[in-house]
């Protein structure tokens, strides 16, 4: 077992990991973060996506030990100070964006990522970027209209919910 230490919503953490412990299972299950989702393990679907170092990262996809010293945020740290929804959470609410809600996490986190390097992405922006975020229920049209309202923009182009 190796330590690893890290900072994961702004709080210092350390825990002893295998060298094979994914950053998933390490939030997953020595941090009990479980808002970060795993749905394939193999870096397909996206339900793992965190920050790294304010890159999104699939977490199933890096090691607890490569993770050592980065400054990781989860979902769990995306709400508002004040425990209020954060502006891309809200969109989500607003304009349907999930259904059963496993690929969320995922959603918002790499939605995040997007708006954080491209305020204002078109809907192809959009699409392409979310190509690694699978979700098996919404048929993707709310939550790039999600995206679109939480960047500020007119959602109404994009097709019928
Ligand atoms: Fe990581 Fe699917 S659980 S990409
Ligand atoms: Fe169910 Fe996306 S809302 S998988």
């Amino acid at each position: 077992m190796t330590q690893v230490s890290m900072t994961v919503n702004g709080k210092s953490v350390s825990g002893d990991v295998e060298g094979r412990t994914l950053l998933s299972s390490f939030l997953r299950e020595h941090l009990s973060l479980t808002g970060t989702h795993v749905g394939c393990d193999t870096a397909q679907c996206g339900a793992c996506v965190v920050h790294v170092n304010g890159e999104a990262v699939k977490s199933c996809n890096m090691l607890a030990l490569e993770a050592d010293g980065s400054d990781v945020g989860t979902i769990e740290g995306q709400a508002n100070e004040d425990g209020s929804l954060n502006v891309i959470q809200q969109a989500f609410q607003d304009h349907h964006g999930l259904q059963c809600g496993f690929c969320t996490p995922g959603m918002v986190m790499s939605t995040a990522a997007l708006l954080k390097d491209n305020p204002r992405p078109t809907e192809a922006e959009i699409r392409k970027y979310l190509e690694g975020n699978l979700c098996r229920c919404t048929g993707y049209h709310n939550i790039v209209k999600s995206i679109m309202a939480a960047s500020g923009q007119d959602a109404s182009s994009i097709a019928a919910e």
